[in-house]
């Protein structure tokens, strides 16, 4: 057996690790990288280096409580099963192999925190630098957590998003930095394939997708790909009451919601994202706080499914407005719960019984009236 040496002196003795960094597809099942599952619907050419976290081929389940409430069925498209915990992944892997392939040296976002932790989760992967600029005090803990620990820069913003993009976009134009928000095509073209997976997991029967809308590349992608493969599901995307700009037809200049992830009032994508609503005889719509809680409390509790605020305003929107006249149904369930702890902490219906080491008091406990 070899000596144990201190791990922090094998650290130092790292060596560089050259890209590419996906292992064949003899090692990881039937589970692809996106970019080799889709290759030749992407930018990408065989042998290109990719950097990779295995995102992509995310669940689709059913969800029998919400089917009943609406009169179709409905099944739950679970993008929090990426590997950093949303969909941001399937336009990461892209936006950051197209980078390294260039050989760019760092990447950039602005973000309300899913992007900021999946950029920097690539980004490490990749050996290159990340930097994220946040809405002060406006992000999940689990998203600021997962870009610290992954070793980005946090630039955190005394603004909102909508003024960190504008400012990355400055900063990017006389920089040699890649911006891997949703302006860049790679990301579009990198999300798309979730459509792809819905396409064929339901044969193409697919024939409404509820989706959360904030800076709007995520319908826009959507819609792409549905449209590359001749589909033309409606597209509904749902906006949170204080931060629709695209329902009110108007910059929001104070977007407001405790879906923190769309709180965003100026969409970079906002005539695609209309496009694809006129386009699909779909529309945009609104869903207050309330009605997000209502659904985010709804899934937890019934379906078992902890997501996070934003993710619900989907199936708020369905809740809402109801199935029109659809029997196929995707809700899209973008990101995780766990992203979010304050959140659901202060949003449930449970509580925490405080008791004492002795049988008598855990019968009562357990077994007591609630
Ligand atoms: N759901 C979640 C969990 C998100 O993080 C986002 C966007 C959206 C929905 C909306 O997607 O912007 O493509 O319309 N989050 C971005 C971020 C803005 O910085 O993480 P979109």
């Amino acid at each position: 057996m070899s000596h144990p040496i201190d791990i922090e002196e094998r650290l130092g003795a790292t060596p560089p690790v050259p890209l590419p960094l996906v292992e064949g597809a003899a090692f990881m099942g039937t589970h692809v990288p996106l970019i080799e599952r889709y290759h030749e619907r992407l930018p990408f050419e065989v042998g290109d280096k990719l950097v990779s976290l295995q995102e992509g081929s995310t669940p689709l389940l059913r969800a029998p409580v919400i089917s009943a409430m609406v009169g179709a069925t409905v099944r739950l498209k679970l993008e929090g099963a990426n590997p950093t915990g949303s969909f941001k992944d399937r336009g990461m892997t892209c936006a950051v192999s197209a980078a390294a392939r260039d050989g760019a040296k760092a990447v950039i976002c602005a973000s309300t925190g899913n992007t900021a932790a999946s950029a920097a989760a690539y980004a490490a992967r990749a050996g290159i630098t990340c930097a994220v600029i946040v809405p002060d005090g406006k992000i999940a803990q689990g998203k600021m957590a997962q870009t610290l620990v992954h070793g980005a820069r946090v630039i955190s913003l005394a603004g909102n998003f909508d003024q960190a993009l504008t400012l990355v976009r400055e900063l990017t134009a006389t920089h040699p930095i890649v911006l891997v928000n949703s302006v860049n095509e790679f990301r579009i073209e990198g999300q798309k394939t979730a459509a792809f997976e819905i396409h064929e997991a339901l044969e193409g029967g697919c024939e409404a997708l509820y989706i959360p809308v904030g800076n709007a590349g995520n319908i826009t992608s959507y819609w792409r790909g549905f449209r590359e493969l001749g589909a033309s599901p409606r597209m509904l995307g749902f906006q949170a009451e204080g931060a629709a700009p695209l329902v009110e037809g108007k910059v929001i200049e104070h977007p407001e919601t405790v879906a923190s992830a769309i709180r965003i009032g100026n969409p970079v994508r906002w005539e695609d994202a209309m496009a694809a609503a006129t386009d699909s005889r779909g529309a945009i719509r609104v869903v207050s706080d309330k009605e997000i809680l209502t659904a985010y409390k709804l899934l937890a509790s019934r379906e078992g499914m902890f997501c996070e605020p934003a993710s619900a305003a989907s199936v708020a929107g369905l809740l809402k407005y109801g199935a029109d006249g659809a029997e196929q149904i995707v809700c899209v369930l973008t990101g995780r719960g766990l992203k979010d702890p304050e959140t659901a902490l202060a949003n449930n219906d449970g509580k925490v019984i405080q008791c004492v080491a002795e049988i008598a008091a855990i019968e009562e406990a357990v077994l007591g009236d609630p």
